[in-house]
């Protein structure tokens, strides 16, 4: 692939998403949200493309993916005012549809224009199926981690937001911000367990399972980027301060340093 090619898709990026705002601030907020974060989730894949020194070509394959990996988050939220896949649509194949119907990925040569496709659609899954090829593998763990240390920078900068002005807040909550937590949850944290979504009953029991993401990160400098960022340290600050949450944050703190450590 081209060093042209990436600058072409960034720019039709830009073109596709500026079309999807509007005079709704509420629509425009959540279109802002996914507008910022695609363009973060190049900056994290460019920074852990060059850890991992992938070659030059690698590293634009997964420009590629991490530029239109949520591309379609803007027709999800138009049409169903939601980013909630169960209640609308999954958003990693409504992606593939609108990169098939405008064509944008037409120049590219088949093997990696399938690569490029096959990491937006498996970057949703809960866990990537097995039997996954070595080169195909690589871009569907690349970005599920670059995705993932950004949701952590969006959620933090979310509940900071929230925290501060409550009845101004303009995007979705989906579950009830009532002081409780799922026993259960926390338990599967302490187990180093992934959490299953439906098993979520308020909005401290979505920040705990944030945090459980750890246990699904693939590279040693994605789980160092999240540990010198606090990002962890950050999202306990939002849940209750009861031993078990205290017992979580060091159960995560305690992963991180010893993954970390194992790898140097
Ligand atoms: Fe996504």
């Amino acid at each position: 692939m081209k060093q042209k090619q990436v600058e072409n898709c960034k720019k039709w990026f830009d073109k596709y998403v500026c079309d999807f705002y509007g005079d709704d601030e509420f629509v425009n907020a959540n279109i802002r949200l996914k507008d910022n974060h695609s363009k973060r989730v190049c900056e994290e894949m460019d920074y852990l493309t060059n850890q991992l020194q992938l070659s030059e070509n690698q590293k634009r394959i997964a420009q590629v993916i991490a530029m239109l990996h949520d591309i379609g988050r803007f027709k999800q939220f138009i049409k169903y005012r939601t980013y909630n896949d169960p209640k609308s649509v999954n958003h990693c194949l409504l992606g593939l549809e609108v990169l098939r119907n405008t064509k944008i990925l037409d120049g590219i040569d088949g093997q990696e224009r399938q690569i490029i496709e096959k990491a937006i659609e498996l970057h949703g899954k809960k866990e990537l199926p097995a039997g996954l090829d070595g080169e195909m593998l690589l871009y569907a763990k690349l970005i599920r981690d670059a995705d993932k240390i950004d949701i952590y920078y969006v959620v933090i900068d979310y509940y900071k937001k929230y925290q501060q002005n409550p009845n101004d807040f303009k995007l979705e909550i989906e579950l009830p911000d009532t002081p409780e937590y799922s026993k259960n949850v926390v338990e599967n944290i302490l187990q180093e367990k992934r959490i299953d979504y439906r098993n979520l009953q308020t909005w401290n029991d979505m920040k705990l399972c944030q945090l459980s993401w750890v246990y699904d990160i693939n590279f040693t400098d994605t789980l160092k980027r999240i540990r010198r960022r606090n990002y962890i340290e950050q999202i306990v600050e939002f849940l209750p301060d009861t031993v078990e949450i205290r017992k979580v944050k060091q159960k995560i703190l305690t992963y991180l340093d010893r993954k970390i450590e194992k790898a140097v």
